[in-house]
């Protein structure tokens, strides 16, 4: 594999195609935005100057992974990719339409990954050329940090598939975990409702947003509270995967907490916005 495409230059779209190109591979970073691309340079670029301040990485490194790195808005950049990994927003119709605009410019080898945090693969890859070369590829934020890919696969994703994703993302420097799919996969079936219980603490008045993820720092050893946690993932995100756990198992027990929804609709989505539980 030697050119990756990635669709979507928001914030997990850079951290993957960040992580890629320190790899080694080619990347082609697509986006129908020319704003967010651009931002995505800086960001990128940004990340890789701190590196080299950090004596992490030389200049020359710095410079030789920007230059494999290609912004584009036009789709027809991604044929040359053997590998096109879409992250758009966690919503199941935008990725439909993405993955059926992509039917003429891939081939029967093009492996097409999603970086869905909670969405069926299988449903997914409903509506792709060649459904048996896609799978989930779960990044978790920040990417240039966090060790894990979940690596998922569909009712219908080829075994050969799997492993070329599986060697792939060690070769990113992450460590992956084989799932089956299922709603939430593992860490956002567990982490996800967590979150949404600390709303619910919050919102009881059990205790302030601070203490309370104060609380489980001191107290369960996590290196960031659950409430800031959310405001990093997004409130958008988190309450879609909410929806998602509760209509995919249709247990009460995933039920998103009213306090989140009100949050979203306010438009106080976390750091994005400025604005979450916190202020940034
Ligand atoms: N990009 C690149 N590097 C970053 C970064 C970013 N956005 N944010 C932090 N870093 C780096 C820093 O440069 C620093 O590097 P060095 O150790 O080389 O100096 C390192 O990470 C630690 O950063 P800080 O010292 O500034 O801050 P910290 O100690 O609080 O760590 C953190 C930051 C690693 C993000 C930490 O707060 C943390 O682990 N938070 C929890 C993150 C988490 O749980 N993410 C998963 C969310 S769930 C998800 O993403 C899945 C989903 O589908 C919703």
């Amino acid at each position: 594999m030697k050119t990756v495409g990635v669709i979507g230059a928001g914030v997990m779209g850079s951290g993957i195609s960040q992580v890629l190109a320190q790899s080694g591979l080619e990347v082609v970073i697509y986006d129908i935005s020319e704003a967010s691309l651009e931002n995505s340079r800086k960001t990128i670029e940004k990340n890789l100057t701190k590196l080299v301040e950090k004596e992490k990485m030389d200049v020359e490194n710095k410079e030789k992974i920007l230059k494999r790195l290609h912004t584009s808005n036009e789709k027809q950049d991604l044929k040359k990719c053997q590998l096109i990994i879409e992250a758009a927003t966690e919503n199941m119709e935008i990725k439909k339409k993405i993955i059926q605009g992509l039917a003429d410019i891939i081939n029967e080898n093009t492996i097409l990954a999603t970086n869905t945090s909670s969405l069926s693969i299988t449903e997914i890859s409903s509506v792709a050329k060649y459904p048996s070369n896609v799978i989930g590829m779960h990044f978790f934020n920040p990417v240039p940090v966090m060790k894990l890919v979940e690596v998922i696969t569909g009712i219908q994703t080829d075994p050969k598939v799997k492993e070329i994703i599986l060697e792939l993302s060690k070769k990113a420097g992450k460590t992956p975990v084989l799932v089956e799919e299922a709603p939430g996969f593992v860490v956002n079936r567990i982490l996800v409702p967590m979150i949404n219980e600390a709303i619910g603490v919050l919102a009881d008045g059990v205790a302030t947003a601070h203490d309370i993820d104060e609380a489980m720092k001191l107290g369960a050893n996590h290196p960031i509270g659950p409430l800031a946690l959310g405001d990093l993932i997004g409130l958008d995100v988190t309450l879609a995967i909410m929806e998602t756990l509760l209509e995919e198992f249709g247990d009460s027990k995933y039920r998103p907490h009213p306090l989140l929804k009100k949050m979203v609709r306010a438009g106080y989505l976390g750091r994005k916005t400025g604005r979450g539980f916190f202020q940034y």
